[in-house]
């Protein structure tokens, strides 16, 4: 095997699972050096259970593809061992919820079922007008002043805005949903911490213990009790919304388990808002880093589609999800033992010279864009479309209207190694 670039294999192993260089972006020198040198890599972090990392796009799409070798239920993304023996410790398993996420074939087909054609076009079309209204008073917000946090100011609440529309939440429990979805991936950086506690003022602290398993748990609780509501009433007075198809799930003739259908709300709401923020944040700094590419974009708007998906493989707000073997077998070339842990690094695949022609660059007309942001196989990503189409609707309200737009301030992303992007864009425009 060649040598790793500049890295030794200690220190390699350290930045893949490292908060810190996920969000400066230097983990990407590191997967380069492994797609390269040792792309099926073993892979031994102090503090973690050792693990091999997948960073080619082949790979990934072929270890998804698989699932009857390669499973979920064991390890579903990278945690340091202290809080998995935590967890396990205090709910008596290794997961907190039990998400279509952590579970496999048959459950999670039939979990799966339940919202799946909520979740495709023709349903979604219904929703069309409404999201573009929603998009709409999310540029108007910018309107009358010359300067905002694109992240605070936009990016994140229109996305939580159409979640709740999805789940047939109300306005007024806003601030309550977003410092829960902000506390699920973020409790590694203090700033969000802060930030969700300052904007949620009044909405019920849960988070600040200090100890980020104990207010996960809290956090935990807090959604068991606020979606049990959920479902009470979705079972006395059904709507038209997803809230209602998960209260009165039923699978095999029975209703779905309690922590089942918390555990489906969790994710809808958690998945849903967070990786669509992050990639219109991504998106927007990187046309204003490529002003040419902006100016093609607003030329031609029937670019946007491809931009959207060049937004979302830049993005790749979901840098990981895990796999375990449970046969032995062979991936790249290297044997794989039946129990041996797998983490499939999207936001490498999507960086893979392989795959993408000049890949650390952002084109809004690149084609072929095979990303692989929301993975592949029966896991595949159930809000695909409804990512896609929020994204579109933004840009497509934002880029007519934006005659000018810079940086005023260095943009920051959140320090978290496994669903993340930026936590501060500070940005001066005109709006026509
Ligand atoms: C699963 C990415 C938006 C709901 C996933 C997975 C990824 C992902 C990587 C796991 C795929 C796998 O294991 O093969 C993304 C990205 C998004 C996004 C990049 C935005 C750009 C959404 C939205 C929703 C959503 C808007 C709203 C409902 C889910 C659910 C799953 C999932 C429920 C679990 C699916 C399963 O295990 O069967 N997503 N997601 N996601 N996502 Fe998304």
């Amino acid at each position: 095997m060649k040598p790793f670039g500049g890295f030794s294999r200690d220190t390699i192993d350290d930045v893949l699972v490292n908060p810190q260089a996920t969000a400066d972006g230097s983990v990407h020198d590191a997967y380069r050096t492994l797609r390269a040198d040792d792309p099926v890599h073993w892979c031994t972090p102090a503090g973690f259970r050792p693990f091999w990392a997948i960073t080619r796009h082949a790979d990934i799409h072929a270890v998804s593809k698989a699932n009857d070798r390669f499973v979920n239920r064991h390890r579903t993304y990278l945690a340091p061992i202290e809080a998995e023996k935590w967890t396990l410790a205090t709910v008596g398993d290794t997961h907190l919820f039990r998400t279509l996420v952590d579970l496999d074939d048959p459950e999670h087909m039939k979990l799966r079922k339940l919202t799946n054609s909520w979740f495709l076009p023709p349903n979604l079309k219904r929703l069309e007008g409404e999201i573009a209204s929603l998009a709409k008073a999310a540029v108007d917000g910018m309107a009358g002043r010359d300067r905002c946090d694109f992240v605070e100011d936009v990016a994140l609440l229109y996305p939580l805005r159409v979640i709740m529309r999805v789940l047939g939440l109300p306005p007024e429990d806003e601030p309550r949903m977003l410092k829960m979805t902000q506390e699920m991936f973020g409790p590694q950086d203090p700033d969000v911490v802060a930030r969700s506690a300052r904007i949620t003022a009044g909405a019920g602290a849960v988070a600040g213990s200090g100890d980020p398993q104990v207010d996960l748990f809290a956090l935990a609780q807090e959604y068991f009790g606020y979606f049990g509501a959920v479902t009470a009433a979705r079972r006395a007075n059904p709507q038209d919304d997803v809230s209602t198809v998960i209260a009165n799930g039923m699978i095999d003739g029975a209703p779905i388990g309690e922590r089942e259908a918390m555990s489906y709300y969790v994710i809808v709401a958690t998945a849903g808002h967070d990786t669509t923020s992050s990639t219109a944040a991504a998106g927007m700094l990187e046309l204003i880093r490529a002003p040419a590419e902006l100016a093609k974009l607003r030329a031609d708007p029937g670019l946007l589609p491809g931009a959207v998906e060049e937004m979302i493989r830049w993005a790749t707000p979901v840098k990981h999800f895990m796999r375990t073997a449970t046969v032995d077998t062979e991936i790249g070339g290297k044997t794989i033992r039946a129990g041996d842990a797998l983490c499939l690094f999207y936001a490498s695949g999507n960086r893979d010279e392989r795959v993408f022609d000049d890949p650390d660059s952002f084109r809004v007309d690149r084609t072929p864009n095979p990303q692989i942001a929301f993975g592949h196989g029966v896991h595949q990503c159930l809000g695909l479309h409804l990512a896609r189409l929020e994204i579109r609707a933004l840009f497509a309200e934002l880029l007519p209207r934006l005659a000018h737009v810079e940086l005023a301030g260095e943009p920051r992303s959140t320090i978290a190694n496994f669903v993340s992007g930026l936590k501060t864009l500070p940005i001066r425009y005109r709006l026509d």
